[in-house]
């Protein structure tokens, strides 16, 4: 296989493209513009062996992309370059949509110019295009597409409430939902998935499009301020600093350790797997982030700690997330390894080795 990985010195990335590695018939091409943001000013790529190419190119530049597809002419390509910050994307919309929309039309008008048919194309989006997600109300009843309301948030009442104001109870979500992105982030990535369906329903490529839930571990970049809540939280610990807790400490989220959501998508382009819609990737249990920063701050060796919690709140964050894996593991015959406590132990070891506490 000749495959080709836009965004592989990335966190994800990397991890994907040391796996493809293992595969003695693989020749792997990384293409990826070492954002700044991620990898800091003084950027070098990650280290791969023999087998992988790299070339540091950003997929806003259609011409050097359309070149280097032409030249390698892969057989397969995971897309994992993005834009990923939820917040941000709020304050930087057209780079946003530049990056991960037409960043995409370029890749693929590069695949049409080479001419070549695609054996798989794997896309890397994100739970965030189910917004709030699915929740229920006291009847049971599903209510998908629930907004929170600005006034809400503004006045402190930071759970999901009915039209008449009762709070509504989250449950996990999955591709059966219908998405409804509540941030720039999560309309790009949408976006995304409709510009790979749309374009490659005409041909023979298996299309494998994930939808990740929260993926941590060590690797992760430690100064990229915002994306990734748990190694911006061992980053700050590791330095002293204080970290507080938004909202009213309640907000959850689905934590998958790496190497698991590697192994997923692993499971899906070694087998003729041919998904009828998106893949969920999570653990499948949600955790509260202010416990997840406890456990944290013990193995960075705080000890009867406590954070504060800010009631701040984010455009575009979201307050519940947990996914509905059912589908995933049938058709990839996969399932997570790494419990929530053995991955925040890697990713604290790791970090504690790249971050000092002042003196
Ligand atoms: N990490 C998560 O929790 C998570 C959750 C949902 C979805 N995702 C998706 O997974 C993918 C990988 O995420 P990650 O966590 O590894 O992020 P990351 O920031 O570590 O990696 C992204 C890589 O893309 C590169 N990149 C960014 N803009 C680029 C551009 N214009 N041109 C070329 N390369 C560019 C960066 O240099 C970086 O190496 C993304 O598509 C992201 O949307 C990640």
């Amino acid at each position: 296989m000749r495959i080709l990985v836009t965004g592989g010195a990335g966190f994800i990335g990397s991890y994907f493209v040391r796996r493809l590695e293992m595969s003695a018939e693989n020749e792997i091409l990384v293409y990826d513009n070492l954002h700044p943001q991620v990898h800091g000013n003084e950027a070098v790529p990650p280290i791969f062996g023999p087998k992988v190419e790299f070339i540091r190119g950003d997929v806003r530049d259609a011409s050097l992309l359309r070149e280097t597809i032409k030249r390698f002419r892969p057989n397969a390509i995971a897309h994992l370059a993005s834009e990923t910050g939820t917040g941000q994307s709020h304050d930087e919309i057209s780079r946003y949509a530049d990056v991960n929309i037409m960043g995409t039309t370029y890749l693929f008008e590069g695949i049409r110019a080479m001419g070549r048919e695609l054996d798989w194309f794997l896309l890397t989006s994100s739970r965030a295009v189910y917004g709030e997600g699915a929740y229920i109300n006291s009847q049971h009843r599903l209510m998908a597409n629930v907004v929170r309301r600005l006034g809400d948030l503004e006045a402190g009442r930071f759970g999901v409430y009915d039209s008449n104001g009762l709070e509504l109870t989250s449950i996990p979500s999955s591709s059966i939902i219908t998405p409804t992105p509540l941030s720039v982030y999560a309309a790009t990535k949408l976006t995304q998935e409709h510009l790979a369906r749309s374009i490659l329903s005409t041909s023979n490529a298996r299309l494998l499009i994930y939808r990740f839930q929260n993926v941590f571990g060590a690797g992760q970049s430690l100064i990229n301020p915002y994306t990734g809540v748990l190694s911006i939280f061992i980053s700050r610990l590791l330095q002293g600093k204080p970290i507080g807790i938004y909202e009213d400490g309640e907000v959850s989220r689905d934590f998958i350790y790496v190497d698991d959501v590697v192994a997923a998508m692993i499971a899906g382009i070694s087998r003729d797997v041919r998904p009828e819609r998106p893949l969920d990737i999570g653990s499948g249990n949600a955790s509260k982030i202010y416990d997840v920063a406890i456990k944290l701050a013990r193995l960075a060796g705080y000890e009867g700690f406590d954070l504060p919690i800010t009631g701040e709140f984010r455009p575009g964050d979201i307050r519940h997330a947990v996914a509905d894996t059912s589908y995933s593991r049938s058709v990839l015959e996969w399932s997570p390894k790494v419990s929530l406590e053995e991955g925040l132990e890697r990713l604290y070891v790791w970090a504690k080795d790249r971050i000092s506490f002042p003196s």
